[in-house]
């Protein structure tokens, strides 16, 4: 470890296989979580979660979780014997009704152990795979196990088990009337570093509104006023330097705080300035793009 400046540098081959996890957990985070059932040959059920989990692919629809070798002792986990043995796992969506039985599932319980009864979830039977679904999962994915890659042999090794997603179920509780997912209505979990875990609702949920078609202007073409503000944040900048060109001066845009602005600081121009960056903070912060940029004109 380096002290550098104000910041730490960590040469990851230098430390402990534990605390390499404890960071790098604590920085790719949040992760969602694949809550995995899976079956071994004698007909044994398996489930646990796994936040080491992503979506890599649509088409095909690719799935990768990893369930790692122990750093402890280097022992391997049920689930990764069990889709080595029997290549199939329902992939449950984890939410925030079912976060603390889900943790409850991640004991270290002995090989042949149902963690659904001992976690208390429902079996319900999946229709293309052996595994069992959680009934109480509002997204539940049936999955053929493709490949098995592991990525070393030591302690905190991790084992790519890639998905291919077959077929999903979906609550009609978080549909909307299109029957698409409706974001606000499904309390995502994910797992962050330690014991920490973050919930998404409506509280926390926001838009970003996509990069425009036709390629953003780039803060690099802003005016030098606006790029070097010290009211506007990096954020703003992103946002008014989205618009694919360069904005005119609306001669129909009205705006009787504009015009107040205007009146009030004409003989300073300096904190006339500030000001209408303050006030295009404002309206950026409320996703109002055009109107800020017209008040930011109004100074040229
Ligand atoms: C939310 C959560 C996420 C987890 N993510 C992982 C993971 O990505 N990889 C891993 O090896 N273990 C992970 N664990 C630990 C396993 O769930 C735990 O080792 C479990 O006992 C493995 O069960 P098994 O041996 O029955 O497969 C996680 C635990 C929790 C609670």
């Amino acid at each position: 470890m380096r002290l550098s400046g104000k910041k730490m540098i960590l040469n990851l081959k230098e430390l402990k296989p534990a605390d390499v996890q404890n960071y790098l957990q604590h920085a790719i985070a949040p992760r969602p979580i694949c809550f995995a059932s899976t079956i071994d040959k004698a007909g044994n059920i398996n489930l646990s979660p796994f936040s080491f989990f992503n979506l890599f692919s649509s088409n095909p629809p690719i799935v990768i979780f990893s369930p790692a070798r122990r750093v402890r002792d280097n022992t391997t986990k049920h689930t990764l014997q069990n889709v080595e043995e029997v290549r199939e796992v329902v992939i449950n969506i984890v939410d925030y009704d079912m976060v603390q039985q889900t943790s409850l599932s991640s004991c270290e319980f002995p090989k042949g152990t149902n963690e659904f009864i001992k976690a208390g979830f429902t079996a319900e039977k999946a229709t293309m795979i052996t595994p069992p679904m959680v009934k109480e999962s509002k997204i539940k994915l049936e999955c053929k196990v493709i490949e098995i890659k592991p990525l070393g042999t030591g302690g905190g090794a991790g084992n790519l088990v890639i998905c291919e997603v077959l077929c999903m179920h979906i609550a009609e509780s978080i549909l909307d009337e299109n029957n698409k997912i409706d974001q606000t209505k499904l309390h995502h979990v994910a797992r962050l570093g330690g014991d920490w875990y973050c919930k998404v609702d409506e509280t926390n949920l926001f838009k970003v509104v996509k990069p425009n078609m036709q390629l953003g202007i780039g803060i690099d073409a802003l005016p030098e006023s606006i790029r070097n503000s010290t009211v506007l944040s990096g954020n703003h900048l992103g946002q008014l330097a989205n618009v694919h060109e360069m904005p005119f001066v609306d001669p129909t845009f009205n705006d009787d705080k504009l015009k107040n602005i205007i009146q009030y600081y004409s003989i300073n121009p300096k904190e006339m300035d500030l000001e209408l960056q303050r006030y295009a903070k404002e309206l950026l912060d409320e996703g109002k793009v055009n109107e800020a940029w017209q008040i930011l004109l109004a100074d040229y």
